[in-house]
């Protein structure tokens, strides 16, 4: 008899697996725990998750297996902040963060919202993804990330109209 590889988990279980997977521990981007569940708390702000097949886990559904990829989003009037995407590092190019935006962005138009903004460290790999499904870059704040290091590095602001 095979049991499931990998006990039941809750939704907040799945994305924070996704997160130490997926997260460069030297930039310290990553959310801790309190993090993710206070933010889920919140009546406005949004998760999606998509298994290896980048289908959508019912998250209310219940507990479910491994996920592999989040996107987490925070509604306002009019439009939407990305706050964090994240994909495994073994599923990563084949197409599920692009997924996961562009799932955002229908979920985000059905809310209201005509943009979604994000800021991101400058440099980071996840630009092109962002310039592919149709962000631009719209502002700059001069050494706005400090690091452990003590480096500083400028956040960009992306748009997409929506
Ligand atoms: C950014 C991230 C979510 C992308 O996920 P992904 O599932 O690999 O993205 P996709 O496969 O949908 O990529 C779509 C396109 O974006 C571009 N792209 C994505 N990742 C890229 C990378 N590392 N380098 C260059 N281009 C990249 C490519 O054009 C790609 O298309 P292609 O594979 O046909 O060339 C993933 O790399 C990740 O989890 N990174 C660590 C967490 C992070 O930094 N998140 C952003 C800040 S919150």
């Amino acid at each position: 008899m095979s049991g499931p590889i990998h006990p039941p988990l809750c939704r907040v279980d799945q994305i924070m697996e996704v997160m130490q997977a997926a997260f460069d521990p030297a930039w310290g981007e990553a959310w801790n725990r309190r993090q993710i569940e206070d933010s889920l708390a919140m009546p406005n702000v949004f998760v999606l998750l998509v298994d290896s097949s980048g289908d959508l886990v019912n998250a209310d559904a219940g507990a479910s297996g491994l996920a592999a990829g989040f996107v987490l989003a925070r509604h306002a009037p009019g439009e939407e902040e990305l706050l964090l995407i994240a994909v495994r590092p073994e599923f990563r190019r084949r197409g599920i963060g692009e997924a996961l935006i562009r799932q955002l962005a229908q979920d985000a138009r059905a809310r209201g919202a005509e943009r979604i903004f994000l800021e991101m460290r400058e440099n980071n790999p996840a630009s092109s993804l962002y310039h592919k499904v149709g962000f631009e870059p719209i502002g700059r704040r001069k050494a706005y990330y400090l690091f452990a290091d003590g480096t500083r590095m400028d956040a960009i602001t992306f748009g997409l109209s929506i």
